[in-house]
């Protein structure tokens, strides 16, 4: 099998290519350069870039692997969620290589490809379903915030997710009202490491609500009304790093409350975590101790998966075809779905 795989559901242009199951190439083009003047990710400006860079990608994602589009045996895109006319560019592309070449597409879930993503493990990259255990998986991105139950490979049940802000889109928001360039989460993240995490008590939103849906819009509006009460942070980098590692540690005290209860409500015995905020230092160093107090395994998505690829794409793409699960396009009438919900 020499699959290729295609990533374009918002701001980064991703070509991978897996060969028998092993990944052997990864190629991904951020745009947060040309957004950053924006303060966020510009629809029109990220289709545009992904016009600009997926061929280019493609071709150095098949050179990296060493194959020609002649040698490729399976096609698979990012169908959705994400942005419609970003999903369109690649999904497109992938569409038009499959009919082409006469290869059955398939169609992944962007956040079902972060779900297993922590399972990318060894050299060269594979997807180890054959190590999955019973685990909640907190899928924690800019876009969404997802608490899953997942009892095995393809067996896997939403149980909670954000009702406004993601995760991601609350770090950055408190961010931009920091003064800090788009993304903040980062910057925020990097700030927090020199800052007392008990200098402000932030409210942790939800943490004692019976359900397993998050809030973060709460929390940023109240950290909104704390910078707009007292300026002096504007001149005092150590109040600045206070508030961020404040507002971390409410943000992260949420998410690992959540999933650890919902693990303990499961029976489970394992944590998994994956999306660009799973970068965050606080949530790791968090999700460790929890899992380590307990007993617990902990199985984190690797940086270089936590933020949008397409080699988590073709990843699954490839065991789901080995699996014979999933549903795969021949008759070409398959069409990116922006609001497509993980069930
Ligand atoms: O998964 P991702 O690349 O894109 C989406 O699908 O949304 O996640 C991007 C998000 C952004 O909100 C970014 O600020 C956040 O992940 N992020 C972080 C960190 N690294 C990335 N947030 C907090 N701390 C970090 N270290
Ligand atoms: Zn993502």
């Amino acid at each position: 099998m020499v699959l290729l795989a295609v990533e374009s559901s918002c701001d980064e242009t991703g070509v991978a290519v897996v060969i028998d199951g092993l990944l052997r190439a990864n190629v991904v083009v951020s745009q947060i350069d040309q957004h950053r003047e924006y303060g966020g990710v510009v629809p029109e400006l990220a289709t545009r870039e992904h016009l600009k860079n997926l061929l280019p990608v493609a071709r150095q994602a098949l050179a990296d692997a060493g194959v020609t589009v002649r040698d490729l045996t399976h096609v698979a895109a990012t169908r959705g969620p994400g942005l419609p006319a970003a999903l369109q560019a690649g999904f497109t592309l992938a569409q038009s290589l499959a009919y082409a070449l006469g290869l059955p597409l398939i169609p992944i879930h962007h956040h079902e490809a972060h779900l297993y993503s922590p399972w990318i493990q060894d050299v060269p990259a594979r997807l180890r379903i054959d190590r999955i255990q019973p685990n909640v998986s907190l899928i924690v991105s800019g876009g969404h915030t997802l608490l899953v139950d997942v009892a095995g490979f393809q067996r896997h049940r939403v149980c909670g997710s954000t009702l406004d802000d993601a995760a991601g889109e609350c770090f950055d928001k408190v961010a931009k009202l920091l003064g800090l360039s788009y993304p903040g989460g980062p910057q925020l993240d990097a700030l927090a490491e020199r800052g007392n995490p008990k200098a402000h008590a932030f409210p942790r939103p939800l943490l004692k609500d019976a359900s397993d849906d998050f809030s973060f819009s709460g929390l940023k509006t109240s950290v909104r009304y704390f910078l707009d009460r007292d300026t002096r942070w504007m001149s005092d980098e150590s109040l600045r790093r206070d508030i961020c590692a404040s507002v971390r540690a409410a943000v992260v005290e949420t998410l690992v409350g959540k999933a650890v209860r919902l693990t303990r409500r499961l029976g489970y015995s394992c944590i998994t975590a994956s999306g660009g905020v799973t970068c965050n230092r606080g949530l790791r160093e968090e999700l460790a101790t929890a899992c380590s107090r307990r007993n617990w395994g902990l199985q984190l998505a690797s940086p270089a998966y936590c933020t949008d690829n397409a080699a988590m794409i073709a990843l699954l793409a490839a065991a789901k075809w080995e699996a014979g699960r999933g549903e795969f396009a021949s008759d070409w009438s398959l069409a990116p779905h922006s609001g497509w919900e993980l069930s």
